[in-house]
């Protein structure tokens, strides 16, 4: 896809279709009044008639305009003539986009940004057009003998006014940049388990080091998580055919001695449970439980495009969870790297042992923060549902920075306490802990576990079990939470500096 940002005149620029917003109550945009007046009163005709009433997400396309340069022009609702939530202008373009997949559309001009957003500026505006255009666009066919997608949309413009024009093209970066991010870590979480394993994974970071020398990858084979004694992570993998691998991203912009910052993500590209092994309904779902590891490399991958001047970290344990005769097994104690013992009373429960090693190997970075992201518990889904992704940690700055951020990349956290009456839950008669704790406040004591493994750094942990992909009829990764991290990672890139 190609982006632009235009700043001349409606009816010199030429395009498929025009994108221009109508308010309530017959209440015409800037743009929308623009072409009217070009077109002898078209557009207030149609809205007279009342075919739109300009409702937020309404739409309807013109499908014959005169003249040659504007082919088509799209009529997009926004509500209340006055300025627009963050989630009613998102809500607009999703309606605009979603209107547009036509097969002879190919090149847009989107005149939306002109509405005001409550406490947004054109960078935000604009950068939100090209998040959501991409998103919706993005379809997985490549393992279709038929390729072709519904949407044809090749160029989108965005119309700014001049002095709008460099918060206009920031967003325009910082858009791309995200998109191709998000884009990455859905395609990842799409891909199916015979061809996503974990030694895929392995080389997709290698091959985006290539494209971004910035970014420095490196690989650990099984031989090498042994002699550091990662045990919990080795254990899950002991039961797959497919060798485990450790993959580190170091991405070295920021001061010289500025401690990094360091993201996990569960890399487990198949889920089956292990010898407690899941039921089937659903159990395919499961290929997704790399959606963690998949959004460390979109988010590092919109780091290295924005240049941004941070130091950051990436660690994606990546294994399958499989039943075998070499599996662990309920009962099973295994020492973790950190030298703790635990008590595998659920083999289910794999995430936080390949988590918890991870954790203890970020020690040596001497992070300054870390972030962990896991489509960890089922339970993370009865709490919050699709909507909100978990967040638990052990710095109430560091949670309220997250959760700021998700407000303003509308991908949104909801934190949950982390309180040590909980840690009672995760008591073993036989080991040092046990990896479940029982049937309630499962997302809870699921970090828990964790906590135990990050008492040295200041931490905060994403349960993406509910944000990670949609079910049902849409199935399909959605690419969260990338664009949270990458505005908590540009909030840092400027913070950090001032
Ligand atoms: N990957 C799953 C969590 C999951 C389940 C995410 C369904 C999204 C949808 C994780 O490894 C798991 O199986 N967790 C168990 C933990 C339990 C055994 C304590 C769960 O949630 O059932
Ligand atoms: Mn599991
Ligand atoms: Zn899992």
């Amino acid at each position: 896809m190609d982006y632009s940002i235009v700043t001349a005149p409606l009816d010199e620029l030429h395009c498929d279709c025009m994108i221009v917003g109508v308010y309530q109550d017959r209440q015409l945009s800037p743009s929308a009044m623009a072409l009217n007046n070009s077109f002898n009163g078209l557009i207030k005709n149609i809205v007279n008639r009342g075919d739109l009433s300009g409702k937020n997400g309404e739409t309807v396309l013109i499908n014959a305009v005169p003249g040659n340069n504007i082919q088509r022009i799209l009529l997009v609702g926004l509500g209340e003539n006055k300025p627009l939530s963050a989630k009613n202008y998102k809500k607009a373009l999703l309606a605009a986009v979603n209107s547009l997949k036509k097969p002879k559309i190919e090149s847009l001009v989107c005149c939306l940004a002109e509405s005001e957003v409550i406490d947004r500026d054109w960078q935000w505006k604009s950068r939100h057009i090209i998040e959501t255009f991409n998103d919706a666009v993005y379809q997985f066919t490549e393992l279709k003998s038929d390729k072709e997608t519904e949407s044809n949309i090749q160029r989108i413009s965005i119309v700014a006014p001049e002095a709008e024009l460099a918060l206009a093209q920031s967003g325009l970066l910082q858009g791309k940049a995200i998109a191709e991010g998000m884009e990455l870590t859905k395609r990842l979480g799409d891909l199916p388990g015979n061809t996503c394993t974990p030694t895929y994974l392995a080389e997709q970071a290698l091959a985006l080091g290539q494209k971004y020398p910035s970014l420095a990858v490196k690989i650990l084979e099984e031989a090498d998580m042994a002699a550091l004694g990662m045990g919990a992570l080795l254990s899950v993998s002991r039961g797959s055919r497919q060798p485990a691998k450790f993959i580190i991203l170091d991405y070295q912009c920021g001061e010289k001695n500025a401690k990094p910052i360091v993201l996990i993500g569960k890399g487990l590209t198949f889920d089956a449970g292990g010898i407690s092994l899941k039921q089937a309904p659903g159990m395919d779902e499961m290929k997704y439980d790399m959606c963690g590891g998949a959004t460390v490399l979109g988010t590092m991958l919109a780091a290295a495009q924005m240049q941004l001047k941070l130091n950051i970290i990436g660690l994606i344990p990546s294994s399958e969870n499989m039943p075998d005769g070499d599996a662990n097994k309920p009962g099973d104690i295994l020492t973790s790297m950190a030298g703790k013992t635990i008590e595998v009373l659920n083999t289910d429960a794999e995430g936080r042992l390949l988590l918890c090693d991870s954790l203890t190997y970020a020690e040596r970075y001497n992070p300054d923060v870390v972030i962990d992201m896991a489509t960890l518990t089922g339970a993370c889904l009865v709490a919050l549902g699709r909507v909100a992704s978990g967040l638990l940690g052990n710095d109430d700055a560091l949670c309220d920075e997250l959760a700021e951020a998700g407000e303003i990349a509308n991908d949104s956290l909801w934190r949950l306490p982390l309180w040590e009456e909980y840690q009672e839950q995760l008591k073993s008669n036989f080991a040092d802990m046990a990896n479940v704790g029982g049937k309630d406040a499962g997302t809870i004591t699921a970090a828990c576990f964790l906590s135990r493994f990050a008492e040295k750094f200041r931490w905060a942990h994403l349960d993406i079990a509910g944000t990670a992909w949609r079910t049902g009829q849409n199935k399909g990764a959605t690419g969260r939470p990338v664009p949270l991290l990458s505005q908590y990672l540009l909030n840092r890139a400027h913070t950090d500096k001032a």
